[in-house]
């Protein structure tokens, strides 16, 4: 048999063995044996240096061809093999719909969010309004409007982030007092609402300082409001926070928009009174800064005091949620840790 023989031959052979083979295994067998470095064609290209140097293109030529042919047909049997493999493999798969879910890691309200929440239901149980204020305020409302002019002494309390000479982070929710107050229409009924929000302060950050932290400001204002309404309204909500049993005690205390003013306490929730580490042996814990408003806050909101009164009282979420839940250092509810977070999943 002559070269181009030899090579007819092997290309027939080759092309009716990928034809009749079936599995990718065996087709990459008949690519070894007949393409690969000690594979057939090589073989046959040994015999080479016998011929005449005319010869030797042709052959050459000729052997590429045969080779290029089953390189091609290799392919697309290979193309046809696999597709018929992932076929079978498919139509073997069924569902077993008694396995278990793969579950979703769902997120939960931030544990502030949830103590907010909790005080916000009670508020709206009492028929209160729950007013948004604004994060970024005017120094105008922020302090000249409860009663803080400009050189009083009492902003050294809230060392404050200014924007420029008017406009700054609000560092407590009360501004939203004197903008409520000034569009009520008391012809439509008296005012009660809360505003819950973020309010800054330039604190250096420790254990019970963080420079954003939360307050619920309230504010209610109608004829013949007294103490009496803001202490009964507060032990509402304390009760209900933490535990029916609590007792409350309010001391003189000063704000500059509230006269008189107090500090609310409440009786330790942990020792009933009798004196711990949590109330620091005094059997009181400090909860809350509230008071009646100042004439001068109603009037200059365009209530007329005479007519009108009303308490307003800021809580500070944070404090609760440390006292509540035994947190000690109010840095974690911003550190976003979900080893912190995860305590305080709600039950779905
Ligand atoms: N705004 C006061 C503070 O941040 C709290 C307060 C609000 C006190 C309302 C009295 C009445 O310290």
């Amino acid at each position: 048999m002559s070269l181009k023989e030899t090579l007819e031959q092997l290309k027939t052979d080759a092309l009716s063995k990928i034809e009749a083979t079936q599995t990718l295994d065996s087709l990459n067998e008949i690519r070894v044996q007949v393409l690969g470095k000690k594979g057939s064609i090589t073989e046959v290209l040994r015999g080479m240096k016998d011929l005449s140097p005319e010869m030797r293109p042709v052959i050459g030529g000729f052997a590429n061809e045969v080779r290029d042919t089953l390189t091609t047909e290799l392919e697309t049997k290979k193309e046809v093999l696999e597709e018929a493999a992932l076929n079978a493999a498919l139509e073997k798969e069924t569902i077993d719909v008694s396995l278990p879910g793969q579950e979703l890691n769902i997120g939960t309200s931030h544990i502030l969010t949830q103590v907010m929440e909790e005080i916000e239901d009670v508020f709206l149980g009492l028929g209160y309004e729950i007013i948004e204020g604004y994060e970024i305020e005017q120094d105008h409302y922020n302090f000249e409007r409860m009663n803080i002019p400009k050189d009083h002494p009492a902003r050294d309390m809230q060392d404050s982030f200014y924007i420029n000479d008017e406009i700054l982070l609000r560092t407590h929710t009360s501004p939203i007092q004197a903008r409520t107050m000034e569009k009520h229409d008391f012809s439509k009924g008296s005012l009660r609402m809360i505003s819950p929000g973020k309010v800054f302060r330039r604190d250096s950050d420790d254990a019970t300082h963080s420079h954003q932290f939360h307050q619920i400001e309230g504010l209610v204002v109608a004829e013949g409001i007294t103490m009496g309404d803001l202490k009964g309204t507060l032990e509402v909500l304390l009760k209900k926070l933490f535990g029916e049993d609590r007792e409350i005690r309010l001391r003189p205390s000063y704000f500059p928009f509230t006269e008189p003013s107090v500090e609310v306490d409440i009786s330790c929730f942990k020792c009933g009174g009798k004196g711990c580490n949590v109330c620091k042996q005094t059997g009181w814990i400090e909860i809350l800064g509230a008071g009646i408003i100042h004439p001068r806050v109603l009037e200059m909101s365009g209530i007329d005091s005479t007519k009108y009164s009303g308490f307003a009282f800021g809580l500070g979420p944070d404090r609760v949620a440390m006292l509540k839940y035994g947190v000690n250092d109010i840095r974690y509810f911003y550190q976003n840790d979900l080893r912190f977070l995860e305590q305080f999943r709600v039950k779905g």
